[in-house]
């Protein structure tokens, strides 16, 4: 049978009021990266009972594996309008002034706040902190720790900063199924811990479970980055924008077999260059800024050039760095040490990968979706800072920024109803069909990279498009368990990005589209919106022309 148009029921199962056991609290935050712990801090200290659950450990959250670092403008040389211009150029006329600036001027605030947690950024001699530079970054402004751990570093503060909080109760290992909204508003969410159903009744719920990497073959990302709040957002009728921008980072170690793991840009940054197998320099070639250029012009170029040398990867040259480079990125040295490259003398073979959602649940500058008790932060939420192409190192310093806001808002917010129960889902007269839950979600990585990733045309996203649908209707008749779950989430996430990505027929930032590869401000400069229509299908809105910014 074919299902060739995406539906989405509005939950991936019922809620029995009387049978599921229910968790009262005042503020439910699901997510445990920088977004999540910054929201679940301020809720906690402006007086509310937080419960913190999150799929996987600390360990395992985007924050925790990032490199790079915190933006923030803490130099004479550096100025909120040179940091704004930059994010603003980055975004390609989609990143939102007013957020931008918002964002930007509590940087040098955000990174005392983390230090006061007692995390440990590099520093000089005279103790000022070392600053790092990124792609697109017109000054040095990238904070970081042991040089290429940052995101270790902080996620270690701020799991001491929850652990140590009397009204912070975490719960690892914890799904969340649905979202559950009565009236209108979002009263809490069903659960599964340890394989069996919990139900929360929250006050406000805030969404901050990180991207949806995996729903791509390369990443950057973890194992657990499966859209899940995105796509919990959507069944519960919340809007998301801006789903057809995907940041793709352009140097992934690739060696076949082995886990992906992000080679920073910071090594890039530090005079790292990238060459072909024949040891050929390409970027120069490419845009004046070579290896530093956009993101999305080093993974397209880096692309073209493994079709050209019918490789399967090019090279990271750090050979002509100044110092020890085992030094300067000690993380990176180890893992790859690992596979008997030695990065002081050794290139290191790299590919693209999928690294950042920059679409997500549409919000304000608190957090706040368009459903009234509902909060998204970090990746999960779009709030139009990164606009069409994220600016490297300023998600972490969103998730403060925002996390804080998010979390106090939450708190005052909050609204304790009870829980009703939900009605049983759709029934199906055929047999459940027989799935390989595995093979499935390969081929939806592999799908999702060559028709839903750097390079994107018509035909391809409709018909990745076509097979979705096959596919999440195929496992909305059998799946009943999470690993099931998770892949309806991909589906679901994969569904709204090929589709968004269709509708914009041009290229700009991170979305390039080979049948129009121009950037057409005069037709298409604004967000495009989505959310679950009636019928279960995606009901999609063209946002207002975004005016041309003339901010800072
Ligand atoms: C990196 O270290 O290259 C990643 C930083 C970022 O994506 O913000």
């Amino acid at each position: 049978m074919r299902a060739s148009e995406p539906t989405f029921p509005g939950s991936l199962g019922s809620f029995d009021a009387r049978t599921t056991p229910v968790l009262q609290t005042d503020v439910l935050v699901v997510g445990a990266g920088i977004a999540g712990v910054s929201a679940a801090l301020a809720a906690a200290d402006a007086g509310a009972r937080v419960l913190l659950v999150a799929k996987s450990g600390l360990s395992e959250t985007n924050t925790a594996w990032a490199q790079g670092g915190v933006a923030a403008v803490l130099t004479d040389e550096d100025s909120l309008d040179l940091h704004m211009a930059d994010t603003l150029r980055v975004g390609v006329g989609l990143s939102d002034p007013a957020i931008t600036r918002e964002i930007i001027s509590k940087g040098p605030e955000s990174v005392d706040w983390l230090c006061s947690l007692g995390a440990e950024f590099d520093r000089r001699p005279d103790g000022s902190l070392e600053l790092g530079r990124e792609g697109g970054h017109s000054v040095n402004r990238v904070v970081h720790a042991s040089g290429d751990a940052t995101g270790a570093e902080i996620q270690r503060v701020l799991g001491h900063a929850i652990e140590r909080h009397p009204h912070i109760t975490c719960k690892f290992g914890t799904f969340v199924r649905d979202l559950l909204v009565q009236d209108g508003r979002c009263v809490g969410a069903v659960l599964l811990a340890d394989g069996d159903a919990l139900a929360i009744s929250a006050g406000a719920v805030v969404v901050a479970s990180g991207g949806a990497g995996q729903m791509y073959r390369e990443t950057t990302n973890p194992i657990g980055a499966c859209g899940d709040g995105a796509a919990q957002c959507f069944r519960a009728g919340a809007d998301l924008a801006d789903m057809e921008f995907v940041q793709f980072h352009p140097t992934t170690l690739y060696i076949a077999g082995a886990s992906r793991f992000l080679i920073s840009e910071v090594v890039r940054g530090a005079g790292a260059v990238l060459r072909d197998r024949d040891g050929h320099r390409f970027m120069s070639e490419v845009h004046p800024s070579a290896e530093l250029a956009p993101r999305d012009v080093v993974s397209r170029a880096i692309l073209e050039r493994m079709v050209e040398t019918g490789d399967t990867h090019v090279y990271l040259d750090l050979s002509g760095l100044e110092g020890d480079p085992r030094k300067a990125f000690p993380s990176i040295a180890r893992i790859c040490a690992g596979f008997d490259i030695d990065i002081a003398r050794d290139p290191i073979p790299v590919r693209p990968g999928a690294h950042y959602l920059i679409g997500g649940v549409r919000t304000d500058s608190c957090g706040r979706s368009t459903i009234p008790g509902l909060f998204a932060v970090g990746e999960a939420a779009a709030t139009y800072l990164h606009g069409a192409n994220r600016l490297a190192s300023n998600s972490l310093l969103e998730g403060a920024v925002i996390g804080r806001c998010t979390g106090r808002r939450a708190a005052e917010e909050r609204e304790s109803v009870p829980l009703a129960s939900t009605e049983a889902g759709p029934s199906f007269d055929t047999p459940a069909p027989r799935l390989h839950l595995d093979d499935m979600l390969y081929s939806l990585k592999s799908l999702m990279w060559r028709q839903v990733g750097l390079v994107r045309d018509e035909d391809g996203l409709a018909e990745a498009r076509e097979r979705i649908a096959l596919w999440h209707h195929y496992l909305m008749r059998a799946s009943t368990d999470r690993p099931g779950y998770e892949l309806r989430n991909m589906l679901t996430v994969s569904a709204l990005c090929a589709t968004a990505a269709l509708e914009r027929r041009e290229s700009r930032g991170t979305h390039f589209r080979r049948d129009f590869p121009q950037r057409d401000d005069a037709g298409c400069c604004h967000h495009i919106l989505m959310r679950r229509a009636a019928d279960g299908s995606i009901e999609v809105e063209h946002g207002p022309p975004v005016p041309p910014s003339d901010a800072p």
